[in-house]
């Protein structure tokens, strides 16, 4: 339902990603041009939840100014955290220990305070999913599907992605390197949470020798087999690209911790089939993890590119009332999607996706 609009604000949440300031300059450029006033809240919905935090406000004014010259840069100039998730707000009590706290409603009387109209959500699943909490409990919002790991559904892509891929790629080429010289075994663990969406498009262009993703979960005996086959063949060298959530049949995943208030943390699961693979085929073996390297840096012109259109379209989706949706691209165009639908599934790798079945043709092996 359409509504009149003066005053909207954005955040970010979660992770950031190469795009966030991209998406910032279109949205508030595109909201200027309706003769909307503009604000960012600082560090997802910490501006609205800890001000005393903010000495400059937890809510700032976004000019034309503001977003002069951001496109290109990586980063969010509002600041993100993914440890501000209001549904389960960190806590301290008397006792020192941290509790989580649903604080929602306080997000939703903050920012009517603050006299706004409209939120643009900029975020991930975790982000969005708060984002259509807050629309459920009365707030117009429209997100913007954001980053590296491409889980989110119901958008052919996320930003961010691009970037993080081709990145990873270009560390791959170079390690062919040294492996290549020094007849070694490189494991190279990229992030991408639950999805192997990062190892998945790494490792087929970066044409490594084995690619282990959580959708596939793998035999170490078939991956040291593989690098035997290959130095049979006289290729002493293997490239193996190792998802963070990837795990061994019957094995466990790799966590590194989990914070009160914050999603576990993952981690280790390169290392660990560095460790098995130099145990089965003897040979020498490194353990690379390119972890937040993917995050930073000037987005691709593809992440940058959807970065201004997802901007502008979300401020098309406020003027026409397009409340609770999500900006998702479906090329040739972008379209409106409910945030309840993004957000209800986490988008995995499908096991006969034409990359999967691309990647076995060029005789990469998954481990299975
Ligand atoms: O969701 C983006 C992401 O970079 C994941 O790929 C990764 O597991 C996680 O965030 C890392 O989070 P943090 O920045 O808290 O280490």
């Amino acid at each position: 339902m359409k509504k009149e609009i003066k005053k909207i604000a954005i955040n970010t949440g979660g992770g950031d990603a190469p795009g966030l300031n991209a998406v910032i300059r279109a949205t508030v450029l595109a909201a200027l041009h309706r003769g909307w006033e503009c604000y960012g809240i600082r560090d997802s919905y910490n501006g609205l939840l800890v001000p005393e935090e903010y000495p400059e406000g937890g809510v700032i004014k976004l000019t034309r100014k503001s977003v002069r010259g951001i496109t290109h840069l990586g980063g969010t100039i509002l600041g993100t955290t993914n440890k501000g998730n209001p549904l389960k707000f960190p806590m301290q009590g008397e006792d020192g220990q941290f509790d989580e706290k649903d604080r929602s409603d306080e997000v939703v009387e903050t920012f009517h305070k603050h006299n706004l109209d409209a939120l643009v959500a900029i975020g991930g699943d975790g982000s969005l999913g708060i984002a259509n909490v807050l629309f459920q409990k009365g707030l117009p919002v429209v997100g913007v599907p954001k980053t590296i790991d491409n889980d989110l559904d119901q958008t052919v892509v996320t930003f961010g992605f691009d970037t993080a891929v081709s990145f990873a790629t270009e560390c791959i080429d170079r390690l062919h390197s040294t492996a290549e010289a020094h007849h070694r075994v490189m494991v190279v663990e990229v992030m991408g949470r639950y999805a192997g969406w990062i190892a998945l498009n790494t490792g087929v262009s970066g044409t490594d020798d084995a690619i282990l993703i959580p959708e596939i979960p793998y035999d170490i005996n078939k991956v040291a087999a593989k690098i035997e086959e290959r130095d049979r063949r006289g290729q002493l060298f293997s490239i193996i690209v190792v998802a963070e959530g990837a795990k061994p049949k019957d094995g466990a995943l790799s966590v590194v911790e989990k914070e009160v208030g914050k999603e576990q943390r993952l981690g280790g699961a390169g290392e660990k089939v560095a460790a098995a693979l130099h145990q089965l085929t003897g040979k020498d073996t490194r353990s690379i993890v390119l972890g937040h390297l993917l995050r930073g840096g000037t987005p691709t012109t593809f992440d940058r590119l959807i970065s201004l259109r997802f901007g502008a379209a979300a401020i098309r989706a406020l003027e026409e009332g397009q409340f609770g949706k999500m900006v998702a691209l479906d090329p040739p165009t972008v379209r409106y999607v409910p945030l309840e639908q993004a957000t209800r599934r986490m988008k995995s790798v499908p096991p006969d996706c034409d990359t999967i079945l691309t990647a076995r043709d060029l005789d990469i092996c998954f481990g299975d």
